[in-house]
């Protein structure tokens, strides 16, 4: 069985931060997005796997993630030129496909389910496609399936304004070549997307058999910041503390909770309070930080405090005024005190950047 990964689209929600970067490579707990879909798919003892690319992520997927060797998989990139829908990725990966079963995959969705029970349960049935169903406080930002007592599928709309039930279709599907027919069958919608749920549906308006399957594990679509930060908070409570290698913590710093430090991170009269993850070459000096956080490789912060964010590669946090909290802070970012006067903020910011700040720094908790 062949994987297909949809790793294309724009992430407008998760803008300034996909104007130079992929949304699907965000780290999480230290670890780009994608590669927790990648790892459950090698897991799964899949192999081969279609990667659909658009303009906005083909060179920096192609960069991290490459011929997909270090998972033991061999990754073909297939380019969509605009991102026409997730049923269009399907329309322009059958050559790739050919007409065996293939699991489709988003690459902005991280689970804990094993794949493998799934591909099994569908193989072992007569089904043409296998859903999986999770129950969200939000339906109405997800596919949404109707069911009837026998917990069949009877209809799947997509971002519904009043959703049907609270059953939203997680970004994993497995499918059998009737997919290929439906694909072909359907018409764009108001978003002018061909649609994954619609393909689906014209599946079942065809006489199709859907397996749907609700999972109990957890899962994330990380399309939006809080679910980005959401997912660091997850990961990073299943994680186990660790220590890598030419690690250097001063007496004066103290080490609390479930804590991840990386190769030659150096600590000095720090506190670090877990579930947080430091990552490699990054530096903390005169500094707290808090539960729920991700500090990157190559980093460097100076007398500041941060809690509940993410904080990317190579970018250095100094003297900050106040706690910062609930923050995604991208790559090679310069956050510091203005020492010189007049006594104001300066700032340089990328197009659509986000800052809040209290009126009184000294007296709130974040910026
Ligand atoms: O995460 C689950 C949801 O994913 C489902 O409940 C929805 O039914 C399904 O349509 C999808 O909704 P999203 O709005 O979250 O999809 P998004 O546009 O974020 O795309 C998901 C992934 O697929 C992401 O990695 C980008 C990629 N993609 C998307 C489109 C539309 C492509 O590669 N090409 C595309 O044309």
């Amino acid at each position: 069985m062949k994987a297909l990964i949809a790793a294309g689209g724009r992430g407008s929600r998760l803008r300034p931060l996909t104007h130079t970067a992929a949304k699907q490579l965000i780290p999480v707990a230290n670890k780009p997005i994608l590669y927790y879909g990648l790892e459950d798919i090698a897991k799964a003892g899949i192999k081969n796997v279609g990667m659909i690319v658009g303009k906005e992520t083909i060179d920096d997927i192609k960069r991290s993630v490459g011929d997909g060797k270090k998972w033991g998989l061999n990754i073909k990139y297939i380019y969509q030129e605009e991102p026409l829908g997730l049923a269009h990725c399907i329309k322009i990966a059958r050559n790739y496909l050919k007409d065996e079963p293939f699991i489709m995959y988003l690459g902005d969705n991280i689970l804990t389910t094993d794949l493998s029970k799934f591909i099994g349960e569908f193989k072992r049935s007569d089904a043409n496609a296998l859903v999986l169903l999770a129950e969200v406080d939000n339906p109405e930002q997800f596919g949404v399936a109707q069911l009837d007592d026998n917990d069949n599928i009877t209809r799947l709309v997509e971002k519904p304004k009043t959703p049907p039930t609270n059953f939203a279709l997680v970004g994993v599907y497995l499918f059998d070549k009737n997919i290929f027919k439906a694909v072909n069958n359907i018409k764009p919608s108001f978003r002018n997307e061909l649609e994954i749920t619609d393909a689906i549906q014209w599946l079942i308006d065809n006489g199709y058999k859907i397996l749907p399957h609700k999972v109990s594990g957890w899962w994330k679509d990380t399309g939006k910041v809080e679910d980005v930060l959401e997912a660091n908070r997850f990961i990073l409570s299943s994680l186990k503390a660790s220590k890598g290698k030419g690690l250097m913590i001063d007496s004066y710093s103290k080490i609390k909770g479930k804590v991840i430090l990386q190769r030659n991170v150096r600590i000095e009269n720090s506190v670090i309070r877990g579930p947080a993850i430091i990552g490699e070459k990054t530096k903390i000096t005169n500094s707290y930080i808090g539960p729920y956080t991700s500090i990157y490789f190559g980093c460097e912060i100076l007398n500041s405090e941060i809690e509940n964010s993410i904080i990317m590669e190579n970018t250095k946090i100094i003297d900050l005024p106040s706690r910062l909290d609930n923050s995604i802070i991208g790559k090679e970012v310069e956050i510091s005190k203005n020492i010189k006067k007049p006594n104001a903020i300066n700032l340089i910011l990328g197009d659509r950047s986000k800052i809040r700040m209290h009126k009184n720094p000294s007296k709130g908790r974040s910026i």
